[in-house]
């Protein structure tokens, strides 16, 4: 990462984990290991527990996120929730287009980009998820792929918007598989999407974005992977269920 740049975040993707009492007692554990970090500190729970991290949090480094949101401000959308009734709570940011839901729920470039647009209409800081699956990787077009998606994602973001968004690279092959990308392969495609994001913006705005890593990244290989020139943070999903090794990662970002 570079610091002068661009600010490295760390961000927890809870996804489906914690009751309201577990939440409330990861957040305790995490408030004083959290304290002494430089870097961005985020977490990212399921929509139960927002108002309970936003409440526990305040006062501290550590900024609030939601898992999705959707694009329309209000109406008949059964079982979705407006970026007004997160950002209402205090909510600052929220990811969108994770890999689980673009395999799951039917999530495809045109709602991550309609979502991404609404959000920061709302004054909420996007973590827009992009990556490769196995069998690209194996086909040679991770280029390709994670280049278009930058492209529809952020079609009609405004270079302004785009440095408030976080970009996160998740090789969906690395995610919950213990399988993480090497260091290089990390590197080799978030200087990709920078590539791609002075093209469309220009390396101004390229070198002021966040672009995390995600995928297994845990207390063992952080440290690597956020040596690398391109990679600002991480967006973590199994090792930031744990306070412990949450602080691990948050170190390595902060040194
Ligand atoms: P893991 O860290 O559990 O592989 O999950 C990564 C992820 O999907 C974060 O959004």
């Amino acid at each position: 990462m570079n610091k002068e740049l661009r600010q490295a975040v760390i961000a927890g993707n809870w996804k489906m984990n914690k009751t309201r009492p577990e939440a409330k007692a990861l957040i305790e554990e995490l408030k004083p290991i959290a304290e002494k970090a430089s870097c961005g500190v985020v977490i990212c729970v399921p929509f139960t527990n927002l108002e309970t991290a936003v409440e526990l949090t305040k006062g501290t480094n550590i900024k609030v996120g939601a898992e999705n949101v959707h694009f329309e401000k209000s109406g008949a959308f059964t079982g979705e929730i407006s970026a007004d009734m997160l950002t209402e709570i205090g909510v600052e940011y929220v990811i969108i287009g994770h890999s689980e839901r673009r395999q799951y729920f039917g999530e495809t470039d045109e709602t991550v980009n309609k979502r991404t647009k609404a959000a920061l209409a709302a004054g909420l800081k996007p973590i827009v998820c992009v990556g490769e699956l196995l069998w690209e990787r194996e086909c040679n077009i991770t280029e390709e792929v994670v280049a278009r998606q930058i492209k529809l994602d952020l079609f009609d973001v405004s270079a302004e918007d785009v440095k408030k968004t976080i970009i996160a690279y998740e090789p969906v092959w690395a995610i919950g598989t213990g399988k993480v990308a090497t260091a290089e392969q990390a590197e080799e495609v978030c200087k990709l999407i920078r590539d791609v994001l002075a093209k469309l913006y220009d390396k101004e705005t390229a070198d002021a974005v966040t672009i995390q890593y995600g995928g297994s990244m845990n207390p063992k290989n952080a440290a690597e992977l956020l040596a690398q020139e391109d990679v600002d943070g991480g967006l973590i999903g199994g090792a930031s269920l744990k306070a412990a090794d949450f602080g691990v990662l948050l170190d390595e970002a902060s040194k």
